[in-house]
């Protein structure tokens, strides 16, 4: 690691003794043995308590407040690893082997070049779009560049495309007997290659699980340049993946210092039990859809206020806040109006949240040298201890994850609408790790509802109504 970064690795190793301190436990024997199916277990509203299937990708120690990929404690990870090696250690189970880590880079540098998929994103309204639609388009790009399941033999080829016509949306509404949208086309009509498979079968195979964690990268740092009015950049093959994030985002070669803090981001974003974007990204897995489906599903869900999306919604908050002197009239405001406080609260930590732990001090270095980011953390921190002193420990609502990520990727100078984005990237490893385990013994995931409406009703035709 670069010499310029050992403080930061100093305050996470400052922050490991401290979280060592307070939560030292044995796991919970409950979540950590193999179950005998059919399992018996309490669920409450949103299947709290059920248990969806058995995975040894990760696990999350809620009341304790330990995060766990393969084995490996997430302080240990973000002081010592990358994520190139905790996506390796989170797909394949091990940390890897010096010629690993160098082939796996290798293909993520390959994969991260999609001048085809990007091409395609630029004929779409980028810069109006919410940054999530955006990423999860690009991975239906990346998936139609995969397959030609969904193609007619004889129409046009969207591969080829450099641009759609403007007027192929009204005749979808006007059909004037084309078959299909029309496409502006570069040189000869594409010809389907020999022996390339119709479907996407194996999608769920390594290379698509690293095909898919270094285009979302590619993909997200061209929504980002789009919705500037940039034109998106090409990667950089001498940059971490952390480090092409933050350049292809913003089209400036990051410091080390901003490197690394993007590294450790990702990496403590990569996986988190079964969460809903998880969930959503394993229902669609199990329907033998394939990995780009599943993974869109995962950024749909993610995008959520409740889930990823609360990051953005933190430094909203802090902005609305405006100075630490107004804090406690905007928190008893919030709670006359039962307003949600955004960065608080979760389903499985009932103690604070690792990733807070973690990300807090970075806050801190950073706001060294940047105002805003000084500002923001000061109305921050009044916050948490206004909201600890109205719950108390005993109601289990701390810091969570999004509290402070977005103080720390506002210092990388990463706008708002793309805090949920960057999580997304980093997330991608810790879906397709899971749902490439839960293939393996695949059964289609499909609960009961309960239904509680009536029955015995006559049909009232529309006259009558
Ligand atoms: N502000 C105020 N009260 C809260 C909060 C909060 N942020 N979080 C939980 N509570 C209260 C809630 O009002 C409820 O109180 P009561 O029992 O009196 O009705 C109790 O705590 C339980 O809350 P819940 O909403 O039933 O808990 P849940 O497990 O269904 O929801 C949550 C978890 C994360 C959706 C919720 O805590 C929340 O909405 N937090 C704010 C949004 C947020 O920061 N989300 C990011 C989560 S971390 C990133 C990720 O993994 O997605």
């Amino acid at each position: 690691m670069h010499e310029d970064t050992q403080e930061i690795t100093d305050l996470i190793l400052e922050a490991t003794a401290l979280a060592r301190k307070e939560t030292s436990a044995e796991p919970e024997p409950d979540l950590t043995r193999a179950v005998r199916w059919p399992v018996e277990c309490t669920v409450g509203p949103g299947l709290e308590g059920a248990i969806a299937c058995e995975s040894k990708v990760g696990y999350v120690n809620g009341t304790k407040g330990w995060l766990i990929y393969r084995g490996y404690d997430i302080f240990d990870l973000c002081a010592h690893s990358s994520y190139e090696e905790t996506s390796y250690l989170l797909l394949k189970g091990k940390l890897p082997l010096p010629p690993q880590l160098s082939s796996l880079k290798h293909r993520f540098t390959e994969y991260r070049h999609l001048p085809d998929v990007k091409r395609l994103l630029m004929s779409f309204p980028v810069e109006k779009m919410n940054s999530m639609a955006a990423l999860r388009l690009g991975t239906n790009l990346m998936r139609q560049k995969q397959t030609y399941r969904d193609q007619n033999a004889s129409g046009p080829h969207l591969e080829d495309a450099t641009s759609t016509d403007e007027d192929s949306i009204p005749m979808e509404t006007q059909p004037r007997g084309e078959r299909s949208a029309v496409y502006e086309f570069r040189g000869k009509r594409h010809q389907r290659p020999k022996g390339v498979e119709r479907g996407l079968r194996g999608a769920e195979g390594l290379a698509s699980c690293y095909h898919i964690i270094a285009g979302v990268s590619s993909i997200a740092g061209a929504v980002a340049r789009l919705r500037e009015g940039h034109l998106p950049i090409e990667p950089d093959p001498n940059l971490s993946h952390a480090g092409n994030l933050i350049y292809m985002m913003s089209g400036r070669k990051p410091t080390p210092v901003e490197e690394r803090v993007m590294d450790i981001a990702l990496i403590l974003h990569a996986d988190h039990g079964m969460n809903a974007s998880t969930f959503a990204a394993l229902v669609v897995a199990s329907t033998l859809s394939d990995i780009y489906f599943s993974v869109g599903a995962g950024i749909a869900a993610l995008n959520g206020p409740l889930h990823g999306g609360a990051n953005e919604q933190v430094l909203y908050q802090l902005e609305e806040i405006g100075s630490p002197d107004n804090v406690d009239e905007w928190f008893d405001a919030a709670r006359r109006q039962k307003r949600k406080i955004a960065g608080f609260g979760h389903r499985v930590y009932k103690a604070y949240d690792p990733r807070a732990r973690i990300l807090k001090p970075l806050a801190h270095y950073l706001a060294r040298t940047n105002d805003r980011a000084r500002h923001l953390l000061e109305i921050a921190e009044v916050l948490e201890k206004k909201v600890a002193t109205s719950f108390g420990d005993e109601r289990g609502i701390f810091p969570n994850v999004d509290y402070y990520s977005g103080i720390v990727y506002g210092a990388l100078n990463i706008p708002p609408y793309m805090f949920t984005t960057v999580f997304a990237v980093s997330r991608t490893a810790g879906w397709t790790a899971r749902l490439r385990e839960y293939l393996r013994k695949n059964r289609i995931f499909r609960p009961r509802g309960v239904y509680t409406g009536t029955f015995d009703r006559e049909y009232t035709p529309m006259e009558d109504r």
